[in-house]
């Protein structure tokens, strides 16, 4: 059974796994649908489009902005889109947050769908509803939450992802794994990523498992009040290097994830070898674990984080892999947390 269906907060999110991008125009209107895609997977699948409308924005998170949005907009205006017109993103998660922020404001709210192109994608940022753009250095500060009608998978779009971007990926899968599933997490240290790579029954199971970690949890908390937080591991830290040193998203949260599980182990007693478990995956899968970072400089950006709160910051901590706990942490103990963290 390829077909998953998610309800969140009433609005029901159609998944069609494992399924193929030539099937797309059986389940949208074609002459009413918009394609929003980037620079490098239009060149790659522009042949498999035929029939669609498309707006092609330049690739990279420099372009995840507002300027962005207006010139999307500007093109559905010239293009009369109207309420019945589809919006789909086709593209990494730059592509389906621009995609679906400007599809929820357009006519304040079209409907839309993604087919995620990346590991990150299919995984994480095609799930959940969260839309969004980033202002300067402030990653995803703007944004809304809107479900997408459906989220189709094809597993071949990955082929032509440079291997970067697959390792990128991995990071939000071990992320998952070390939340919520200690069995993943053993499956991963078992495997290696080319596993994944020529195995595509492997891959779609791992896809699969990973699109219900997160669906799971954003179906129990959409507007992150509680669990959905949870997601955030490595993602506090991580955000507040990214954008400054101009790493990969997967990149900055790995970084992310080590600082969080030093953190977690003299804050919620994570025991230094179940940490080196987690160091060891991370760098099996072709992550960094280690960056040379301006702490002053981190924790000014980290200070404007939007999980802060008055003097306090909600920060995701592991107690064991597969088990993660939230907690505040107030600004002042995690400045000394982090300068004491070694270099
Ligand atoms: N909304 C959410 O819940 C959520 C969750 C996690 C991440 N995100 C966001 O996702 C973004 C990162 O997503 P990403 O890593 O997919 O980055 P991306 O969209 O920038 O894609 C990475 C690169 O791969 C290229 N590419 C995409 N698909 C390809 C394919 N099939 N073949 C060849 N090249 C391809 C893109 O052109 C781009 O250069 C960040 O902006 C992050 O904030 C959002
Ligand atoms: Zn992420």
């Amino acid at each position: 059974m390829n077909l998953l269906e998610y309800t969140f907060s009433g609005k029901k999110v159609t998944y069609y796994l494992d399924d193929s991008l030539s099937s797309l125009q059986n389940k949208v209107p074609v002459n009413r649908s918009v394609i929003i895609t980037d620079e490098t997977v239009y060149q790659a699948y522009a042949g498999q489009l035929a029939g669609f409308q498309t707006i092609v924005i330049p690739a990279g998170e420099q372009h995840k902005n507002q300027a962005t949005v207006n010139h999307i907009l500007d093109e559905l205006i010239r293009m009369e889109a109207d309420r019945q017109s589809f919006v789909i993103g086709l593209g990494g998660g730059v592509v389906t947050d621009i995609a679906g922020f400007a599809a929820s404001v357009y006519m304040r709210g079209i409907r839309f769908g993604f087919v995620p192109t990346t590991i990150l994608g299919q995984v994480d940022a095609s799930i959940g509803g969260k839309n969004g753009i980033d202002a300067g250095i402030y990653k995803n500060i703007i944004g809304v939450i809107r479900q997408p009608e459906f989220i189709l998978f094809d597993h071949t779009l990955l082929q032509t992802l440079p291997q970067e971007q697959w390792v990128n990926g991995f990071a939000e899968i071990i992320k998952h794994a070390c939340i919520r599933d200690a069995q993943l997490f053993a499956l991963l240290e078992q495997k290696k990523l080319e596993d994944f790579q020529q195995d595509h029954q492997l891959l779609a199971e791992l896809i699969r498992r990973n699109v219900d970690i997160k669906s799971g949890v954003v179906a129990k908390d959409e507007f992150e009040t509680g669990d959905r937080k949870l997601l955030n591991f490595g993602h506090t830290i991580g955000h507040a290097v990214e954008n400054t040193y101009e790493l990969l998203h997967g990149f900055a949260v790995s970084i992310g994830m080590v600082a969080a599980c030093s953190i977690s182990g003299t804050v919620s007693g994570f025991s230094v070898p179940e940490q080196e478990r987690v160091l060891k995956v991370l760098q099996q899968y072709g992550l960094p674990i280690y960056l040379e970072f301006d702490k002053k400089r981190v924790f000014e950006i980290l200070k404007m984080d939007k999980k802060r709160v008055r003097e306090e910051i909600s920060f995701v901590l592991l107690k064991t892999i597969g088990h993660a706990v939230i907690q505040k942490i107030p600004l002042t103990e995690l400045e000394e947390l982090i300068q004491k963290m070694s270099d």
